[in-house]
């Protein structure tokens, strides 16, 4: 089977009508009639947003800490407010803003809905995997349903920050290490989640996230200090959030971090001059949880009107939490350091986005019993998940063609992740059921695969939650004795190991990103009796798999794979479904040489294979290059790209090349492939990367030949 792929410049051609930042001239009048009407203290109320009454997703600060929450509401003193989900819980606070405030304005109610709402689907870094647009649209789209129909109408997503460090536990949230890549992905999911149109029941507002430089916290450490250069800053950090504001989204969140001395939130060069002029963004921007108030702390601001100033004056539209705007926004109009015409600018981004949303029309749009009875995990949506989840696995290694799995084998299934329930659920499963995932257990009884099964140790210890070194404190080795015995007595053992779902996500960086516990004594002793062993590793983030990949066959790597993981993960392992993802991180040899990217500089004494010398860029203790690079991942057909044509060989600035490649399989199993183009310049007055990801195509065929029967 042989297809031809022909590469041009192709940006993202998805098959929707993008929503655009053009102001509509209808809405803008009806946002100034609304805007004359209102008291300074009304217009401030819709810029302070504040968390709901029921979870919270970061510490209260000090200001909001003693308010009365529901007579600041009935006064209108609040505009949008955060983790309040459900219809019912929508629908109370929305009744008190709608009928007991003297304007009757609307709420926006935002969520993290970061994958998924309940269907969960893998997590974000896992769906880059896929390499598949069309699809990460769907599964945003399909999470905007179901939130929709749950009464949110803010998603506090993409998170689009580029980052190349596994330890930094928000690259779980993320896009990978490549900003083309990041870029598409930032405008597949913008577009999924605001669709055509934002007055949809089932779309909701967009907000690519953290805006800038979140991604780069130095050593991988959370809310860590960001230093980057402006080459990094416009070169790395910034395409995706273009991208996604090119894609329509009507709001942004800045980030915790500073940039070049600034608090990212306080930035007027990010902020008023890059995205609000150049871009030419007209939504709301927000600042991250209590980032105005952590300008403080920064040590950037004395006191709350400091922060107050600086943040608003920057161009930060709404504050999150910190209270400050609520607090100090009215002093500073009254002392002429904020202008009322400022104050106005911002309050008609938020009632623009208001009217936008169909709020004004029906502040009950998203409050539909019904709607959230019926889409809510529909089977649409966990069939979509399914098809997402099969997407993002990447298989790592494959020894001796050790998969797929075939029926006359006696098969054991071994390993702490094997019958979990919780942890596929991946870290942002916030209005998930607990133990909703299919588990590889139920995965294997699904498909009719007989099996024997021992979990030999635990990974989490249960009764401990936090602090998280005491949580992953296993000590007990007794079931490895069991599973040895299992191993001794099977052809194949599938091991599922890997991390809590509560080592990535916000605030869980690690130093070490081995497979944490007694997971590596299990797979040591099982693999002393057994030489078939296919490890299953589910993580949140890039692992140092070197020394599992020295004693191991084969490696499929399943991410947190959401509601329908041990399906996903099953038929991947019997050859029902033939993988197809590629990484979009790389997979260090050791923690020591993070943060690690493809898209590097060569350097002055660059790492080249060969060289013998030791004054060259490398370490002395570790092989040079990731364990498995950015772009990698295995089939099990045999797929090659050949006959490479340019239409010119040499090319001038301005001048575009044709580039055509023959994809042949040359086994009988079909499969798909990423076929992807990369550039290199050569010599150029800012040196660029050794590598430059330009473009590429997944080509699929459908499979035919692997379905292997159990029955
Ligand atoms: C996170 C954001 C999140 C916000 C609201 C912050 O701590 O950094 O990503 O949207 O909390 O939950």
């Amino acid at each position: 089977m042989k297809t031809k792929i022909i590469f041009g410049i192709i940006y993202l051609c998805l098959k929707v009508n993008v929503f655009s930042q053009d102001l509509d001239p209808r809405i803008e009048q009806k946002v100034d009639s609304v805007l004359s009407l209102m008291t300074m203290d009304e217009k401030i109320g819709q810029l302070n947003q504040l968390n709901g009454f029921w979870d919270a997703t970061g510490p209260i600060p000090e200001e909001g800490q003693s308010l009365n929450k529901y007579n600041q509401l009935k006064a209108g003193l609040i505009g949008s407010m955060l983790n309040v989900k459900g219809v019912k819980e929508v629908r109370e606070l929305q009744k008190i803003a709608v009928e007991q405030t003297r304007l009757g304005i609307p709420l926006i109610f935002g969520f993290d809905l970061i994958h998924g709402y309940k269907t969960i689907t893998p997590i974000p870094l896992a769906e880059v995997s896929s390499w598949d647009m069309e699809l990460i649209r769907k599964s945003a789209a399909m999470a905007a349903e179901e939130a929709t129909a749950a009464g949110v109408n803010w998603a506090f997503g993409p998170m689009v920050d580029v980052s190349s460090d596994a330890r930094w536990g928000r690259v779980m949230e993320g896009v990978g290490e490549d900003p083309y890549l990041a870029s598409l992905v930032a405008s597949a999911r913008v577009i999924g989640y605001q669709g055509e149109n934002l007055d949809r029941t089932n779309t909701l507002l967009a907000c690519p996230k953290h805006y800038a430089g979140y991604g780069f916290a130095e050593s991988g450490k959370d809310y860590n200090t960001v230093s980057i250069d402006d080459y990094t800053l416009h070169n790395f950090v910034m395409p995706p959030f273009k991208a996604a504001i090119d894609a329509g989204a009507m709001s942004i969140m800045t980030s915790f971090n500073v940039i070049q001395g600034v608090p990212a939130t306080a930035n007027n060069y990010l902020i008023n001059e890059k995205l609000k002029k150049d871009w030419g963004f007209k939504g709301i921007v927000l600042s991250d949880w209590g980032s105005i108030a952590e300008m403080i702390t920064h040590g950037f601001s004395p006191n709350p009107i400091h922060a107050t100033r600086h943040a608003f004056l920057a161009g930060t539209d709404v504050d999150m939490e910190a209270s400050f705007y609520a607090n100090h926004l009215k002093d500073l109009n009254t002392q002429n350091i904020v202008s009322t015409a400022k104050i106005d600018e911002s309050v008609k981004r938020v009632l623009r986005v208001k009217f936008q949303l169909g709020l004004f029309d029906d502040p009950y749009l998203y409050c539909d019993e019904t709607r959230e009875e019926q889409i809510i995990l529909s089977k649409e949506n966990r069939d979509l998940v399914l098809e997402v989840a099969l997407n993002s696995i990447v298989l790592l290694k494959n020894d001796t063609n050790l998969l797929p799995l075939t029926g006359d084998k006696k098969i054991a299934l071994i390993g702490p992740l094997a019958k979990d329930k919780n942890i596929p659920l991946g870290n942002w499963s916030l209005a998930a059921d607990s133990d909703s995932a299919v588990s590889i257990y139920e995965g294997f009884k699904n498909l009719n695969i007989n099996f024997e099964y021992a979990k030999g140790v635990n990974l989490v210890n249960k009764k401990v939650s936090f602090p998280f070194a005491t949580h992953l404190n296993i000590t007990n080795t007794e079931g490895i004795e069991e599973a040895v015995a299992l191993a001794k007595k099977s052809d194949v053992v599938v091991l599922a190991v890997g991390e809590d779902a509560f080592q990535t996500g916000e605030g869980r960086s690690q130093s070490e990103i081995q497979l944490p516990g007694l997971q590596r004594a299990l797979i040591e002793a099982v693999s002393a009796v057994n030489a078939n062993i296919i490890l299953v590793t589910q993580s949140g983030r890039p692992l140092d798999l070197s020394w599992e990949n020295e004693h191991v066959k084969s490696i499929v790597h399943a991410w947190h794979l959401g509601t329908e993981s041990g399906n996903a993960i099953t038929k991947v392992l019997t050859g029902e479904f033939n993988p197809s993802g590629k990484l979009p991180m790389s997979f260090p040899r050791a923690v020591g040489q993070l943060p690690i990217y493809y898209n590097k500089y060569k350097t002055g004494r660059p790492s080249d294979p060969g060289n013998d010398i030791v004054f060259w860029s490398h370490f002395t203790d570790v092989e040079e290059g990731p364990l498995f690079p950015f772009g990698y991942g295995l089939n099990y057909s045999n797929i090659k790209i050949e006959n490479v044509k340019l239409s010119k060989i040499k090319i001038k600035e301005g001048d575009s090349i044709k580039i055509e490649v023959t994809i042949k399989n040359h086994s009988k199993v079909q499969g798909s492939e990423v076929v992807q183009l990369y550039i290199q310049d050569l010599y150029s007055r800012y040196v660029r990367p050794i590598k430059e990801l330009k473009d590429f195509e997944k080509v699929r065929k459908e499979l035919s030949c692997y379905l292997l029967a159990f029955l």
